[in-house]
């Protein structure tokens, strides 16, 4: 009986106490921007004051080895899940699932179809189910119910939407009385514009001055909320961009008929899917047909792109080699810029900086996976990661500490939190000591009647 009392009441304080941590303050805040398409090479081709401020008071690490195939929407998804895109699940911007037989297209709306992203649980939905929360604007994939869940907070896709807006809203969110503590900011450019003029044209030069004139604004906004010290800031992209022309182009009409296969996604790298039974006669009219085009079938893909494991990779793939680009013929959409290719192809690595007080300050890293991204992120945000194929161990140099000072108002609620753990503590010793000496007083009067030994029976046995 006594002891039953008391693990009954050990379990309700069992209960009470882990919602006392859950109410536990935001452990660090994270801000994760990314500016499309802006290659890691940029901060050294043009003028860029406001990068270059960051990077002398924060981290900046010079080549990050992003995912295959060097596009979008796997490359975002694999900053906030750390897998390879075979593991994720997002292939490619345009992609063919045959067992939902449905396609995933921007254009057709359908990347609001949630399954195609239910191979992974992404960062905001993991910061979530461990008592946190999380606002996005614009991210990919942040305005599809993942698993049943969005961000706490966040903006439905509307490239219309300026910067500054898009800036205010995340501010609006960590300020709030109910704050977020992991933010992420997307913007479409410098990839619209390095696709329309191409990297190596001067006209680049005003389209980066005015990324670094973004970036100044959102430093000069987080400073004017009190954000800019205590919040860790990462600056970082999806890819890079290289240089096509007229002269680099495949005509794949050249080398087989249109009508044996599907082309699902679009150069550089094209994935075909064969019409019924077409599969070797596509392989062999292509496979020799250009040198400066490499054909696969899907078992030959090299493991190190880590691009096979997945229904949505079609049985044939096509890559061009960096500034070529594959069309079906000359009448197809072209443009001067491209990516998509290589990622061992430095021209396809993405910016790396980051401020805040978790990072060291001026530090430079040579090199990086960008799958190592999303320990880190975990690690700032004090949850737990899921298995992914990065490592915190190999991002650790980055960090002024291996434990990371904390901001001040978390040692405030923190020394609250405690308060009331000592609180509580306090009142379960006391009502265990009130229950004990009860018992002691009712015990003493029954060892009158009863032997020694079967009064401390049942205390064992309980
Ligand atoms: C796949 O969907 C299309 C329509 O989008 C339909 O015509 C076709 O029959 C479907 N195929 C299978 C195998 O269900
Ligand atoms: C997108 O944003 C613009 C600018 O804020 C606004 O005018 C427009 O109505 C929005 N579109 C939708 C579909 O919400
Ligand atoms: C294109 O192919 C030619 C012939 O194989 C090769 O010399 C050249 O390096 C290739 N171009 C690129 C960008 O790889
Ligand atoms: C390219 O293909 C389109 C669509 O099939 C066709 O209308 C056009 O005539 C072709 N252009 C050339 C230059 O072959
Ligand atoms: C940053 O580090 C470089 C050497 O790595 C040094 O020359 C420079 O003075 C440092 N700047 C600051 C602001 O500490
Ligand atoms: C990137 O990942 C590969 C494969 O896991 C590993 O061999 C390499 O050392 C990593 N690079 C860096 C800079 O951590
Ligand atoms: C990548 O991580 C996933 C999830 O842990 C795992 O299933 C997969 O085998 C990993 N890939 C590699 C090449 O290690
Ligand atoms: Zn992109």
């Amino acid at each position: 009986m006594f002891l039953n009392g008391c693990c009954r009441f050990l379990a309700i304080c069992a209960l009470i106490f882990p919602r006392t941590w859950c109410f536990l303050p935001n452990k660090q805040r994270v801000l994760l921007v990314s500016f499309d398409g802006f290659r890691w090479d940029y901060i050294y081709k043009f003028p860029t004051p406001s990068f270059h401020d960051v990077i002398k008071n924060g981290i900046h690490v010079e080549q990050i080895t992003n995912v295959f195939i060097t596009k979008t929407y796997p490359n975002h998804y694999t900053m906030v899940t750390g897998l390879y895109a075979e593991n994720h699940g997002i292939v490619a911007n345009e992609m063919y699932d045959p067992v939902l037989n449905e396609t995933f297209s921007m254009n057709r709306m359908t990347i609001y179809n949630s399954e195609f992203w239910e191979d992974a649980y992404p960062i905001w939905i993991t910061n979530q189910m461990q008592g946190h929360r999380s606002g996005a604007a614009m991210w990919p994939g942040t305005d599809v119910k993942i698993h049943g869940i969005f961000p706490t907070r966040y903006m439905p896709y509307n490239e219309s939407v300026s910067f500054q807006e898009r800036v205010a809203k995340l501010i609006e969110w960590f300020t709030s009385e109910e704050p977020i503590n992991l933010g992420l900011l997307y913007w479409e450019e410098p990839d619209e514009m390095g696709h329309r003029l191409g990297p190596d044209n001067p006209l680049m030069k005003p389209v980066i001055t005015e990324i670094d004139d973004l970036l100044n604004y959102l430093v000069l906004e987080l400073k004017k909320a009190k954000l800019w010290d205590t919040t860790n800031v990462i600056i970082t992209s999806d890819h890079g961009m290289a240089q096509s022309s007229t002269d680099r182009i495949i005509q794949l009409d050249q080398y087989v008929d249109r009508d044996l296969y599907r082309m699902i996604d679009h150069s550089p790298d094209v994935a075909i899917l064969p019409k019924e039974g077409k599969l070797d006669d596509v392989y062999n009219a292509l496979v020799q047909a250009h040198p400066n085009m490499t054909v696969y079938k899907k078992e030959a893909i090299p493991s190190r792109l880590h691009y096979s494991h997945s229904s949505r990779i079609q049985p044939i793939l096509l890559v061009a080699d960096e500034g070529w680009e594959i069309l079906q013929n000359k009448s197809d959409p072209f443009e001067l810029g491209n990516h998509g290719y290589d990622n061992a192809l430095p021209d396809m690595h993405p910016i790396f900086l980051a401020h805040g007080p978790a990072f060291r300050k001026n530090i430079s890293k040579k090199a990086m996976n960008s799958t190592d991204l999303y320990p880190l992120l975990c690690h700032l945000l004090g949850v737990d990661p899921l298995p992914s194929n990065g490592s915190l161990d190999n991002v650790k140099d980055l960090l002024a500490s291996e434990v990371p000072k904390e901001p001040q108002d978390r040692s405030q609620q923190e020394s609250f939190a405690y308060f009331i753990g000592v609180f509580l503590g306090s009142i379960l010793v006391f009502v265990f000591l009130l229950v004990f000496i009860k018992h002691l007083t009712r015990s003493q009067v029954s060892a009158v009647r009863l032997q020694h030994t079967e009064i401390a029976q049942p205390l064992l046995q309980d």
